[in-house]
């Protein structure tokens, strides 16, 4: 079975960690260095983790999507699997169904609430009109408490959805996932707000995430692993829709003035985990450097095994291989000749994906080096992420 491999090899991060502690440091009573043995993740987010949410209320994602891994469309905007997926897999889990799949959905191991183009903020546009979903996070708060009544409900009685759901302790000892807020800052640029527009909106933005998290912990969640904002500055979309003066570039190519949007943002963020840190004194959150680990890898990308970083894989046309008008898996009439926007050759040696979302590829690595801890604070590994430091 697949999973067995990944759980021994994650077993070495701790192993050396648990050396680490004995050897250079007096015992301490407090800290408890067990593994985490997480029995659920139930996950908050837009299309970054979105592993069929959007698909199953807007239909689904089209081809080429999926083909890498799963070798068909299944919800995901990658060739393959997400960071999401990668993390349930290394905690020796499925992979999340989306809670608003009705067809083959097991629940028992966790939901996932993300969908594609979700804010933190309900927005005041429809998804026709700006792409941006509208299962926002206090929307996916609903769905989740929705969830956590119904499946104490279900399981008290007999049948078949009772083996479909989650125990009760999944809910207390589960990992809560989070990896949302990117839209809310492209999606206010795209609509014309400035950048100090955007960021004046932040706190307003940080306020409705800090109630979301509240509230889970209210349900009796304790374990939190959140994501701050990637690199927005570097996504094709972005730099076609909003170009950037040249001298405002950074040498890798990605436009400074964005990229600085999401750090500002992402130091709001972690201000906001070190205030939930001190009034949710029993919950252990882990705040993941995203944005730093996307772009390291983009920066170095030979480096790393990978070429032309900010070239979709996956599209149609110009320095990027993007075209704001037809998407991957659209269709464009060249010369009279219908095409399909396709696949590039090889999505293994590619880090975006379709001009928004990464591959596969880009997901593993960014995967492979945050899971030790090494862009985390606390920095500690994910099987560790129930100990609070
Ligand atoms: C759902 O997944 C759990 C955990 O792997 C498994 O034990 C259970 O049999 C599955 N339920 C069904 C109905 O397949
Ligand atoms: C939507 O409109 C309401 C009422 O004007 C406003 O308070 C809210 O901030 C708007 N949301 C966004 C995302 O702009
Ligand atoms: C934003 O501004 C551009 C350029 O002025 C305009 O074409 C576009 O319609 C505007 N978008 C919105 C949502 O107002
Ligand atoms: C974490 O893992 C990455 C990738 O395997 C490795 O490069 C890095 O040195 C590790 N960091 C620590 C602190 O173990």
């Amino acid at each position: 079975m697949e999973h067995s491999g990944w759980k021994t090899s994650m077993l070495k991060p701790y192993v050396i960690f648990l050396l680490m502690l004995l050897s250079n440091q007096p015992m301490n009573a407090t800290i408890s260095n067990y593994p985490c043995n997480f029995p659920a993740i139930f996950n908050f987010g837009d299309s970054n983790s979105d592993t069929g949410g959007l698909a199953a209320a807007f239909g689904q994602a089209p081809p080429p999507n999926g083909e890498t891994f799963f070798h068909r469309p299944v919800g995901r905007y990658s060739d393959g699997r997400l960071v999401i997926d990668f993390i349930a897999q290394s905690l020796g889990l499925h992979y999340l169904s989306a809670y608003l799949d009705a067809l083959g959905s097991n629940f028992t191991q966790g939901a996932n609430f993300a969908t594609g183009g979700s804010t933190i903020r309900p927005q005041n546009t429809t998804r026709h009109q700006s792409g941006l979903s509208p299962i926002s996070l206090n929307v996916q708060s609903y769905q989740f408490n929705d969830f956590y009544v119904r499946t104490q409900i279900i399981r008290k009685v007999d049948g078949v959805f009772k083996e479909l759901v989650p125990k009760p302790e999944a809910f207390s000892h589960g990992l809560y996932t989070f990896d949302i807020g990117q839209n809310d800052l492209t999606g206010g640029l795209l609509l014309n707000l400035s950048i100090n527009q955007v960021k004046a909106s932040i706190p307003d933005i940080l306020g409705q995430f800090k109630t979301v998290v509240k509230d889970v912990h209210d349900k009796g969640g304790r374990y939190f692993w959140i994501h701050n904002a990637g690199p927005i500055g570097c996504l094709p979309y972005i730099l076609e829709h909003l170009p950037t003066k040249p001298e405002e570039m950074d040498e890798t190519g990605c436009a400074n003035p964005f990229n600085e949007l999401a750090r500002f943002f992402n130091r709001k963020l972690k201000d906001l985990v070190d205030q939930l840190r001190k009034e949710l004194r029993e919950a252990a959150i882990t705040y993941v450097d995203i944005y730093r680990a996307r772009y390291a890898l983009i920066s170095q990308a030979s480096k790393h095994g990978f070429e032309h970083p900010l070239r979709a894989c996956c599209g149609y046309g110009g320095k990027y291989n993007y075209n704001i008008h037809v998407g991957c898996g659209g269709r464009v009439s060249d010369n009279g000749k219908e095409l399909l926007v396709g696949s590039c050759k090889d999505p293994s040696v590619k880090i975006i994906w379709d001009g928004i979302h990464y591959t596969e590829a880009a997901n593993k690595w960014v995967f492979n080096h945050v899971v030790n801890g090494s862009y985390s604070d606390p920095s500690i590994p994910l099987q560790m992420a129930c100990h609070r430091k």
